[in-house]
């Protein structure tokens, strides 16, 4: 069933937060615009300040100009707006539900969506609220933003108290990086062909990397993001996401359950932390001013709502190790910041050098195969490999298989919220994560926690550099670079 043919109403809680207007507002407008969802659906904003339905809209028209690109066009605003109700309520506090409750009567058939883009520690009594209020039917959706919680104790609450007002299947966790088009190209690489499978391990990969860049600071977020940092932010979710779908097994089907389970024994098996190796096998960076594409930034201390001695980390790099058959000896290299020199997120499949030099002495150094999947900003799967450059002498040449996913789309493609949105309208779980998922993630992250406690700040970096210079440090040790550094050297 497509998402067309579904009534539904989603209740969105902070629609007018920093997420609500940048990510949820415009996917929901270009699942409009594209006739993806159902011209019944109706996308109800609740919020606890003062306001009425006018002013929530300027506040819409405000920032969907600022967030959707050339494709807002008047029309189809207008006929968006059509959809957006408005609801005074304090979603913590039943009481005050009966405006919502009034709106959501009008359709007691409809599939429900409540959207919860606030802050995490609000999700258990946003969800008694809801039950409370006997909002709560089997056609009803929760959908809960990440981070849930800020360690495995926090992180269990949240699941634990929703689980008391809401069973699992209907509990939609979100990691948007789950939602982008290469990251579900990723398993379309790995399991539509046999080509990978059989190369897919310890006996041909030499390592993995995979980084996400941001050259965005904390963009108005500081409050949130000081409490936080890169490594509770992007790497507990986003990059652990993407390790676990490199590393996992096969699964049998393509259902949450079965992917689910895949995912949770990478998880489980990757190698436990000692302070030690916090120390020695992970860096923490913080930006200072620099320059992002030769316009002067400020540092992370100068940004508002940051502490001016904050500790907190803008940077990550570690080495993740996967105790298992497959993986055994084979480095997982992770890396993200903010305020880097460009803005790119790619795993990088590092195979291992061929067995005999067959070329020694020849013009042109031999390199391993890589296989790069790019997820961001341009979207591509490349296979680098090694061939002769024309002409009567055997001289080697470094080229590139290039499968360019934008051109193949022929335009455009979904974007992460757009996708997921959709999938919770039709009650498709598979992109979204398991509570047991979640804790197991906890549990890894929060050992490099326990690390960092012991001691260290994080090292500076200036705005516009690819971090310390001890992430590089970090994977030169063991004689290998990190990608850009090779496309460089090639140059
Ligand atoms: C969010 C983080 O989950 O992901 C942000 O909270 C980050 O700090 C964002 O900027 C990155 O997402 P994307 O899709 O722009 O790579």
């Amino acid at each position: 069933m497509t998402g067309k043919d579904i009534a539904f109403d989603m209740v969105v809680v902070g629609a007018t937060g920093d997420l609500g207007r940048r990510k949820l507002l415009p996917a929901l407008y270009f699942l409009h615009k594209y006739g993806q969802i159902s011209p019944e659906g109706r996308i109800i904003a609740v919020s606890r300040r003062d306001g009425d339905r006018s002013s929530f809209l300027a506040k819409a028209g405000d920032s969907a100009r600022r967030h959707i690109d050339d494709e807002l066009t008047e029309d189809d605003w207008e006929s968006f707006i059509q959809r957006l109700h408005f609801a005074t309520v304090s979603a913590t506090d039943s009481a005050t539900y009966d405006p919502l409750k009034k709106l959501l009567d009008e359709q007691p058939d409809r599939v429900r969506v409540f959207y919860l883009a606030t802050a995490p520690r609000f999700y258990v009594d946003i969800s008694r609220a809801i039950a409370d209020s006997g909002l709560a039917n089997d056609k009803t959706r929760i959908v809960l933003e990440k981070p849930i919680g800020t360690d495995l104790d926090s992180a269990r609450e949240i699941n634990d108290g929703v689980g008391k007002s809401f069973q699992e299947h209907q509990i939609f966790r979100i990691d948007h990086y789950l939602g982008k088009e290469t990251v579900q190209n990723l398993m379309a690489v790995r399991f539509g062909n046999v080509l990978f499978e059989p190369m897919w391990s310890s006996k041909q990969v030499d390592h993995v990397q995979i980084t996400v860049a941001e050259t965005l600071g904390v963009e108005g977020r500081g409050s949130y993001y000081d409490k936080v940092g890169a490594l509770r932010d992007m790497v507990q979710n986003h990059l652990l996401q993407l390790l676990c779908l490199t590393a996992m097994e096969p699964p049998a089907r393509l259902d949450q359950d079965d992917i689910r389970d895949e995912k949770i024994k990478v998880l489980r098996a990757l190698r436990a932390f000692t302070t030690a190796d916090v120390a020695k096998k992970t860096v923490r960076g913080q930006y200072r001013v620099g320059a992002i594409a030769s316009k002067p930034v400020t540092g992370y201390l100068e940004e508002p709502d940051v502490a001016e001695d904050s500790a907190t980390e803008t940077f990550v790099a570690l080495k993740a190790e996967i105790d298992n058959w497959r993986w055994a000896g084979v480095p997982f290299y992770l890396r993200t910041g903010k305020r880097m020199g460009h803005r790119v997120s790619e795993i990088v499949i590092q195979f291992k050098n061929v067995p005999h030099q067959l070329f020694e002495g020849q013009r042109g150094e031999p390199q391993p195969n890589r296989l790069v999947i790019r997820l961001q900003p341009d979207e591509f799967i490349k296979l680098g490999m090694m061939t002769k450059t024309p002409g009567a002498n055997t001289h080697l040449e470094h080229a590139e298989l290039n499968l360019n996913l934008k051109k193949r789309a022929g335009g455009r493609t979904f974007q992460a919220y757009e996708r997921l949105l959709l999938d919770v309208i039709r009650g498709v779980t598979t992109l979204f994560m398991h509570r047991t998922e979640v804790e197991a993630a906890w549990q890894w992250t929060e050992q490099i926690l326990d690390g960092w406690q012991e001691g260290g700040v994080p090292r500076s970096y200036s705005a516009g550099t690819w971090g310390p210079p001890k992430s590089v440090g970090l994977i030169e040790r063991d004689g290998r670079s990190w990608y850009e550094h090779i496309v460089e050297a090639n140059r």
